[in-house]
């Protein structure tokens, strides 16, 4: 597989994004509160599917937006990018300068490759099985951080109707018990920067394959963990919760939740 290829094409994506210039009327309704699609969006996944394929012809595509060539996760048995074209799109669509280009590749359901690429400044994440996370090509390895010792983050967006009570009930836990909170935005990129140590955690109450695929292995290679928020295994053929940080901020995250849910009347509705 030549992974410089694909990097190659990942960047000239991200390009797209910063040299972007949109009008509202390139902005569409998808379903659910909150949640917008662009042309760029459209234009971005249409031009990675047409890329990858001419250097990978036997991949299938799970990417976000319909277009031609997206076999979604049908066809995960095989190899199998998984594409977000533009992670960050309500970012993007006001120039909030914090979006990605995200493209993961797996074989077999296991992911072996991803590749995360920030336009605004230039930062490319990458990884492949066994052969560690790179950003810009400097090996990036994180310290096995507790919350005290960083920046804690966390997304939710109101179409993907997020567990929110639970959310914020952590988000509120998390405050008190790290240095800072943060939410960028970008769930990709929110989870790369745990890989490159910027922050010690993130989570999510639901993300779909293509968001978390590419910094899955991104944040596994950096020597940190990724799974959904009761430590069981992150899916790739369907949306899960996900729990992305350095080993130890993990287990405190996920003690934090049990304790939530023990210390509450109302269990089912924190577990909806
Ligand atoms: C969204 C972003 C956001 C996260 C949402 C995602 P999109 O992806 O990653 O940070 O909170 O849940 O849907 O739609 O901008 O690609
Ligand atoms: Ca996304
Ligand atoms: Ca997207
Ligand atoms: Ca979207």
């Amino acid at each position: 597989m030549d992974y410089k290829a694909v990097e190659e094409i990942v960047r000239r994506a991200g390009r797209m994004i910063k040299e972007a210039y949109l009008s509202s009327d390139s902005v569409q309704h998808k379903e659910g509160d909150a949640n917008f699609v662009t042309s760029y969006d459209v234009a971005i996944q249409k031009f990675l599917i047409d890329e990858l394929h001419g250097i990978v012809p036997e991949a299938a595509f799970f990417g976000e937006e319909e277009t031609e060539g997206n076999t979604r996760e049908k066809e995960l048995d095989g190899l199998c990018f998984l594409i977000d074209p533009i992670d960050g799109t309500t970012n993007f669509m006001f120039r909030y300068n914090y979006s990605c280009v995200s493209v993961g590749l797996a074989y077999a359901r296991k992911m072996i490759a991803g590749f995360v690429y920030n336009p605004y400044v230039d930062e490319m994440f990458t990884a492949v099985r066994g052969e560690g996370a790179y950003l810009n090509g400097n090996r990036i390895h994180m310290p096995d951080s507790t919350l005290e010792d960083g920046i804690a983050s966390f997304g939710c967006a109101r179409y993907n109707d997020p567990n929110t009570d639970l959310l914020f009930r952590v988000v509120q836990e998390m405050f008190n018990r790290s240095l800072a909170v943060r939410c960028g935005g970008s769930a990709a990129l929110d989870l790369c920067r745990v890989a490159a140590g910027a922050s010690v955690v993130y989570l999510e109450m639901k993300l779909n394959p293509y968001d978390y695929a590419a910094a899955s292995i991104i944040i596994e290679e950096a020597g940190g963990v990724i799974t959904q928020i009761d430590g069981s295994k992150i899916t790739l053929d369907q949306p899960c919760s996900i729990l992305g940080a350095a080993p130890k901020a993990a287990g405190e995250v996920r003690d934090m939740i049990e304790c939530i849910y023990s210390s509450t009347d109302d269990e089912e509705k924190l577990r909806r």
